[in-house]
């Protein structure tokens, strides 16, 4: 839809015009996964997809919120924010968002009607959850005039899925949704918040984004699973280095001198998966400065491996992709992207390999779990921001 469009779908739900406009993109992860909760590197950038919101303000004393991309509307009183509704209903994203403001000294003194509406598929690890809770976190910022800066209001995005979603995620989707910047990716540091824009200068060469449509999607339970036993790993590594605050702290080389104090086997995997993929990120970046994509490449695929057997949150379906990707000429790397279990992969192909992969994997995915996946050449956008109306 564009914005005409999403004007008059505003117009025909609230009977009246939309005052202002906000978008914020979802973000594919090139590498740098499950590392974000450990005080690591991400290496993510904004896609061209995202949600739309329009708002205005209305004289109910009501949050009226409705979706184009779901079925039911919902209305609350001013005074009915600080819980979030149902578990698994989309509100509660922009409802935690809201509640945020509201908790830091920023009453709602009126009612406000608000139109969604997204093209970042759901569940496919592309973090279209993230874009409603960075779109709602910039709407509200510019509406009660909070004056947060973009670092304030991706955390504020975090704090509403730990609050309100049950997730208890890192920082990256968040960020990237709030800081996408056009053809670069953002080389952020989770445990400082410091980042930098790399841009993705690779001539010939596309980032093709396919998705599993896998019927398994990552629930909290399981995420959560893995925050908790990285957290374990650290406590159990404190009996040796007692002022261990995250395992990105750790090099590969000081990890292998201390890691026999995680006695618990899961926390020992999990540990292992993130300190080589902290040092990864940081070793795919430097390539990908130096010009050296083959080895950005096989870290990619290095990374998948590791999440495969360490982290365990590929399963069948990423792996099939990954594994028919690898096989094809003119792929550099190909992993899965995201939180795991369903979801896309992301794969670094060249340009004139393009078609050949999107028949090759496609047909062999579909060989394998009867399933016919979707093919994306992405485009890197730019980050949350206001649209004219
Ligand atoms: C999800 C979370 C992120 C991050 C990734 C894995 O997308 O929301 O914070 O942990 O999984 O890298």
């Amino acid at each position: 839809m564009n914005i005409e469009e999403l004007k008059q779908a505003f117009a025909d739900v609230y009977h009246r015009q939309a005052e202002k406009a906000f978008f914020a993109p979802g973000r594919v992860n090139l590498i740098g996964e499950h590392t974000d909760y450990n005080g690591g590197h991400v290496f993510p950038c904004a896609l061209s997809f995202g949600t739309y919101l329009l708002v205005a303000p209305n004289d109910k004393g009501r949050l009226r919120f409705k979706s184009l991309n779901a079925d039911e509307t919902v209305e609350l009183p001013l005074d009915g924010l600080s819980a979030p509704l149902e578990k698994g209903l989309w509100v509660n994203y922009p409802l935690g968002c809201i509640a945020q403001f509201v908790r830091q000294g920023f009453p709602l003194r009126q009612g406000y009607d608000l139109l969604f509406w997204g093209n970042v598929p759901a569940g496919a690890g592309l973090s279209s959850s993230a874009a409603i809770e960075v779109v709602t976190a910039f709407a509200f910022n510019d509406i009660l005039a909070a004056r947060c800066d973009k670092t304030r209001l991706a955390q504020i995005g975090q704090q509403s899925e730990h609050e309100f979603a049950g997730v208890n995620c890192g920082i990256m989707d968040q960020f990237a949704s709030a800081y996408g910047k056009k053809d670069h990716a953002i080389y952020l540091d989770c445990g400082s918040l410091q980042f930098e824009y790399v841009p993705l200068r690779m001539d010939g060469i596309k980032l093709v984004v396919a998705n599993t449509h896998s019927p398994h999607k990552l629930d909290s339970g399981a995420y959560n699973d893995r925050v908790a036993q990285c957290q374990l790993a650290v406590r159990q590594l404190r009996s040796v280095c007692p002022a261990l605050q995250n395992l990105a702290e750790l090099s590969a080389r000081q990890f292998e001198q201390v890691k026999g104090a995680v006695n618990d086997p899961i926390a020992l995997k999990r540990a292992t998966h993130v300190v080589a993929e902290c040092q990864r990120t940081v070793d795919a970046v430097g390539a990908l400065k130096a010009g050296d994509i083959e080895l950005f490449g096989q870290l990619m695929n290095q990374s998948h491996a590791s999440l495969r057997d360490n982290y365990e949150v590929t399963g069948p379906y990423l792996d099939a992709l990954a594994e028919e990707a690898w096989k094809v000429p003119g792929v550099l790397g190909s992993r899965m992207t995201g939180g795991g279990f369903g979801g896309c992969t992301v794969s670094l192909v060249r340009e004139e390999s393009v078609p050949v992969f999107i028949e090759k994997v496609g047909s062999a995915y579909k060989a394998r779990t009867a399933i016919d996946p979707d093919f994306y050449v992405a485009e890197i956008g730019d980050g949350a921001r206001a649209i004219e109306l």
